[in-house]
Order: C-alpha cells, then sequence, then structure tokens
C-alpha cells in the first residue's frame, strides 16, 4: 500500500515513515522543509534500508499540490503530519498559523484521491483547559488556548464537514499529548531550529551543556509536587498508533468513516518526576530552578485511552524510563 506522508521529514513523521516502511508499506514523503533538514532522508534511509520517495513541495501552494496528486493518482493512503506547531510564535504570528496548517488541510482534502484513509496530527490542545482528568474523546472543545490550538480544532472541524458531504469518506483525527524520547537508533529525533519551547528538548540541551539550566515554570499547582501534570509518549509508540489506524481504516467494511482517538499512556507525570526520572535512568544530573508560571499552562492533561485501545487495539507499550533514555541517547547523537 501506498502511503503519502505529508510533514514526513520532521520530528514525529520521520519516526512514522520508519515504522511504515518496517510493515512493508511503500511511501512518499512530501515536505517544504520549513522545519526540518533534507539529511532526515538518508537517516530514514540508513534506518530502514528501504526506497522511498521525496518531493520538496509546499502544501499551501494549490498549483504544486494539484500537479503533485494528477502525478500520483495512486497514492493509497495519506498521513497528514505538515503543520507549524510553535504555541508562542502563533500567538505572535497567527495569520502565519491559519495561512499554512488550515490552507495546507483544505488543499490536500481537495485535491487527493477520494475515499482512501486519511489521517490526520490533531493534539489534545483541542480540550483547551479541563476540569477533569483522564480527558476523554467525549470533551467537548474548550476555548482555544492559541492560533495553533484553533488551527487544530478547525481542521477537525473540516475533515467532519467533509464526511459529512462525501460518500466515501475514511478519516481518523489523532489528537496526541506529548510526544518524547527518539528512534533507538539515534538518527533520528525531535531537532527544533530554534530554541525548543517543550520540556525533554529544553532539558536535554540543558544537561549536555547547549544551555544553562531549565526553569520549571511553576511549583504552586495543586498537585503531588506542586509542578504540572502531563502524559509523556514515546515517539516510537505513537508511530504505531498511526499503523494501526491506517488498518482500521482499512479494515472497515463501510467507505465512510469518522472518529478521533487519544494517543498518550493514561499515565499522569509531574515535571519534577520527570526529572528526578531522567536522573535516574542517565545518572546524570539536571540544573534547574523553579520560575514563574507559564502562561496558558494546564495544571493536569493526561489522556483516557480506553477508547484507543478498544477500537484501534493500540495501547503504548515503552516506558518514561526508555523513552527518557532515548532522548538523551540522540541529544549524544547528534550534537
Ligand atoms: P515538525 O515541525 O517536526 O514536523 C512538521 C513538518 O511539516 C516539518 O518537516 C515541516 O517542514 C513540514 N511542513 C510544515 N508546513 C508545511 C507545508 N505548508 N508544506 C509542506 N510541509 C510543511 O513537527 P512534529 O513535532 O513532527 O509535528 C507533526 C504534527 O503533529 C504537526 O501537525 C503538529 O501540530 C502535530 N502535533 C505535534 C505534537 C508534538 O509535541 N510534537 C503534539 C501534538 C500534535
Ligand atoms: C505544549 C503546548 C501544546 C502543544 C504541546 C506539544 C503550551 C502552553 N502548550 O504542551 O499546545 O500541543 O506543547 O507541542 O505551550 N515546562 C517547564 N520548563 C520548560 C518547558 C516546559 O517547566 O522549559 C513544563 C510546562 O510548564 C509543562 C510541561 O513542562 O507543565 C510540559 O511542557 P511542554 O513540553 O511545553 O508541553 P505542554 O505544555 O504540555
Amino acid at each position: 500500500m501506498k502511503i503519502l506522508v505529508t510533514g514526513g521529514l520532521g520530528y514525529l513523521g520521520s519516526h512514522v515513515v520508519v515504522d511504515l516502511l518496517k510493515n512493508s508499506f511503500s511511501v512518499v514523503i512530501i515536505d517544504n522543509l520549513i522545519n526540518s533538514d533534507i539529511s532526515s532522508l538518508d537517516c530514514i534511509t540508513n534506518i530502514s534500508n528501504k526506497n522511498l520517495v521525496f518531493e520538496k513541495l509546499d502544501l499551501t501552494k494549490e498549483k504544486q499540490v494539484e500537479e503533485f496528486f494528477n502525478r500520483n493518482s495512486d497514492i493509497e493512503g495519506v498521513i497528514h503530519f505538515a503543520a507549524l506547531k510553535s504555541v508562542r510564535e502563533s500567538i505572535k504570528y497567527p495569520l502565519k498559523y491559519y495561512h499554512n496548517n488550515v490552507t495546507g488541510m483544505i488543499l490536500l482534502l481537495e485535491y487527493m484521491p477520494k475515499g482512501i484513509p486519511f489521517v490526520f496530527s490533531s493534539s489534545c490542545t483541542v480540550y483547551g483547559a479541563v476540569e477533569n482528568n483522564p480527558i476523554d474523546e467525549n470533551t467537548p472543545y474548550g476555548n482555544p488556548q492559541s492560533p495553533y490550538a484553533h488551527t487544530k480544532q478547525i481542521c477537525e472541524i473540516i475533515m467532519n464537514s467533509k464526511f459529512k458531504s462525501e460518500v466515501n469518506f475514511k478519516g481518523i483525527s489523532l489528537r496526541y499529548f506529548n510526544p518524547i524520547g527518539a528512534h533507538p537508533s539515534g538518527l533520528i529525533g525531535e531537532n527544533p531550529k530554534n530554541k525548543p519551547e517543550n520540556l525533554v528538548p529544553y532539558l536535554t540541551q540543558v544537561v549536555s551543556g547547549r544551555r544553562e539550566e531549565l526553569t520549571v515554570f511553576g511549583n504552586d499547582y495543586l498537585t503531588i509536587d506542586g509542578t504540572c501534570i502531563r502524559d509523556y509518549i514515546h515517539v516510537m509508540d505513537l508511530a504505531d498508533s498511526h499503523i494501526a489506524a491506517i488498518n482500521h481504516l482499512n479494515n472497515l467494511k463501510s467507505k465512510k468513516y469518522l472518529d478521533d482517538f487519544n494517543i498518550g499512556t493514561g499515565k499522569g507525570i509531574s515535571v519534577i518526576q520527570l526529572i528526578k526520572m531522567f536522573e535516574e535512568s542517565t545518572g546524570k544530573k539536571v540544573q534547574y530552578k523553579i520560575g514563574k508560571r507559564r502562561p496558558g499552562d494546564l495544571e493536569v492533561a493526561y489522556a483516557n485511552t480506553k477508547k484507543t485501545e478498544k477500537i484501534l487495539g493500540w495501547k503504548s507499550k515503552y516506558t518514561l524510563d526508555e523513552a527518557l533514555q532515548s532522548a538523551w541517547n540522540w541529544e549524544l547523537n547528534h550534537q
């Protein structure tokens, strides 16, 4: 089966491509390299020892998208990662985010072959500021905390409208919690072009000496140790959930289907617990200080994964310890 992976040279996309190749899918990647490097392509080929096709293409350029699908009408499934993802940047440049993430989604849905499996990279951020944890998929959309979060809600709504209006539409939205870690080879991982905003890449860069100190954003929350709780999932587990989603869509009898699934471990971990776990797993000390709360941060967010387990037959396997070791291995390898 020939799968198109948009944004396939990015952090999550590259791990999913490796997993698809391992599971005998054939893969075509499109990416405009706005937040990735062409060297990822060689790394993916080295790990998988298989050939794949790459085309540099911007999903917001209608002519490029139309011509691509004219030449590739044999695509049999699409996994759509390509998007901009910095919360902070989206607050500063909202139109850039709406334009890139929403236009890209619209053009892809307009020109891709009809009725083939479509998997969208969504985020737990669609739930907004929730009161109850674990969060299940019936939780309604909350007030979007940023233009980035809003683009994820809008893309899901666009999928829903498309589903309602067409006879043949099979789609799944995967709502990721906090993906961390890297492929065990240490050849691919999270490599932000700018200063990292997420906890784990910032932490590994502090430990390796690239940054001075980690600031823990607030220790006065009503949690076990006062720091925020999140659901950290190994990127290798997250990659597997995409194979489960594609297989599920393929095995459906119906030509019309749309559903959304949480992708997390179901376990909530505090920032301090994560730091301690990193120190135990790697034997390295983390230099950190307690700072102010980061505006917009939720106190607690972790997934209810029952629906994903039941319907997709997918469950996370890796431990937090393994995820943190792989993140450290990647930091050492790509420096
Ligand atoms: P990433 O930035 O590493 O990868 C995204 C890729 O898409 C990059 O290679 C980038 O160059 C490409 N891209 C962006 N706009 C494009 C366009 N217009 N045309 C073609 N290519 C384009 O990000 P990631 O962490 O791999 O995230 C992948 C997806 O998962 C995104 O949609 C993101 O919003 C979503 N997501 C990520 C996280 C996370 O923590 N990483 C959490 C929830 C959801
Ligand atoms: C953030 C985004 C979210 C996005 C997700 C994945 C915000 C408010 N939310 O989620 O929309 O889907 O990334 O890209 O930006 N922390 C520190 N020090 C740091 C960095 C983080 O203490 O230097 C803490 C945060 O306060 C949080 C936890 O670590 O409690 C995890 O933070 P992060 O990795 O940025 O993920 P989220 O905030 O969950």
